[in-house]
């Protein structure tokens, strides 16, 4: 094992540790994974993610084939889809938190849009997020679901389900799934309430401030 994956390993477990420390991830709800030289190393199933030890981490070789550790998360299709359709991934973080899976249960959410742009962390760390359908925990359709994006998204939710996020590494996508999380809570909390939003110059400005996610 290089010592940039042993890091890696380490950065994981710990960022999973203080995801469910801080009530983001409950029960064994949750994965994450993140891209090592030689393939892909992934939370395993039914896994407590305040409990995640190093070294039981699972690790996929560049086919997606199972070489290491516990059996990886069933949500495996989710992840493998957004390395794939957005090269610029370096992990990914898949979450029921409330807020965002709240919104991931709304009827009348727009799905190419689901966040409007009424802060400007959204903005600069998640970008657009949007909506694909339901399909049953596990399912590989859900992978297709997410190729259909073509890329176009790093922060989705998954209906009735929670969200996912990708990232160029563990902490950014940590991050943009905290910040997701707390910018759904303000979308809900408004919902029914007039609401200023940044303008279309403000957008425009902090894409080419922070550079488009
Ligand atoms: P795993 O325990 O297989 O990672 O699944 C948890 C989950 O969040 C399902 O969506």
């Amino acid at each position: 094992m290089t010592i940039n994956e042993q890091q890696t390993r380490e950065e994981m477990a710990r960022l999973c540790a203080s995801l469910f420390e801080r009530g983001f991830s409950v029960g064994t709800a949750g994965n994450v994974s993140a891209r090592v030289e030689d393939g892909l190393l992934m939370t395993p199933t039914n896994s407590r993610l305040g409990d995640i030890e190093p070294d039981r981490i699972a690790k996929l070789d560049l086919e997606g084939q199972h070489v290491s550790g516990d059996p990886p998360s069933k949500e495996v299709f989710l992840h493998q889809a957004l390395y794939e359709s957005r090269p610029q991934t370096g992990a990914v973080v898949h979450l029921h938190s409330t807020w965002s899976t709240a919104l991931s249960c709304l009827a009348d959410l727009d799905d190419e849009d689901c966040i409007p742009p009424i802060t400007p962390y959204v903005v600069m760390r998640v970008g657009t997020v949007k909506r694909v359908p339901y399909v049953k925990p596990g399912d590989p359709k859900s992978g297709d679901l997410i190729r259909t994006l073509g890329g176009s998204a790093a922060g989705i939710l998954l209906a009735n389900h929670g969200p996912v996020v990708a990232g160029k590494d563990l902490f950014s996508a940590v991050a943009a799934a905290e910040e997701l999380e707390e910018t759904a809570k303000l979308v809900v909390a408004l919902r029914g309430i007039s609401v200023k939003t940044l303008s279309d110059d403000d957008v425009v400005d902090l894409r080419k401030t922070f550079g488009e996610m």
